[in-house]
């Protein structure tokens, strides 16, 4: 599954040092308004169930930033399965949540690590070219 981007949890963690629950709550927020809003990404999510969606990514984001949180979701494997997502597709995702992350002053350092981390899961959710 997806490691944790900093050896630190609690008041040390990359969670906190950015204001915890809400503020990762928001980034995720504005993260699916950038998705939703690129015309490359749009259709994945037709039939998505976007409350669920954000919930987990919400999960997700804070697990790997040390927060007191575990991820609950599907497998990323079998969540992304035969939807023939393509490494340009998962580019750009993860510009929107540098763009998100950024927008929310998150510092550069943190970035790096979130997307280090999560950027491990491409081997999980590329199935196209
Ligand atoms: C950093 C890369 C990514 C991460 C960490 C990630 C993470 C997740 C998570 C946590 C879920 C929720 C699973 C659940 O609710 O059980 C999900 C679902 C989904 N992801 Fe991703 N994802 C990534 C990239 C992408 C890309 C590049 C696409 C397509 C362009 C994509 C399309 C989807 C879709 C369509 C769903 C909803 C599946 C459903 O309706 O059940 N994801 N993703």
């Amino acid at each position: 599954m997806v490691e944790q981007a900093q050896g630190t949890s609690g008041d040390n963690s990359d969670y906190a040092a950015v204001g915890g629950g809400p503020a990762i709550a928001s980034v995720v927020d504005v993260f699916y308004q950038k998705v939703l809003g690129d015309p490359q990404l749009a259709g994945y999510f037709v039939d998505t169930d976007l409350a669920r969606l954000k919930r987990h990514q919400v999960q997700l984001v804070s697990q790997v930033m040390g927060g007191p949180v575990s991820y609950d979701g599907a497998d990323l494997a079998q969540a992304h399965q035969g939807r023939g997502i393509t490494g340009d597709d998962f580019g750009k995702v993860v510009v929107h949540l540098v763009d998100a992350l950024e927008a929310h002053e998150v510092p550069g350092d943190i970035v790096g690590r979130v997307v280090t981390a999560l950027g491990a899961t491409q081997g999980d959710i590329v199935t196209a070219h």
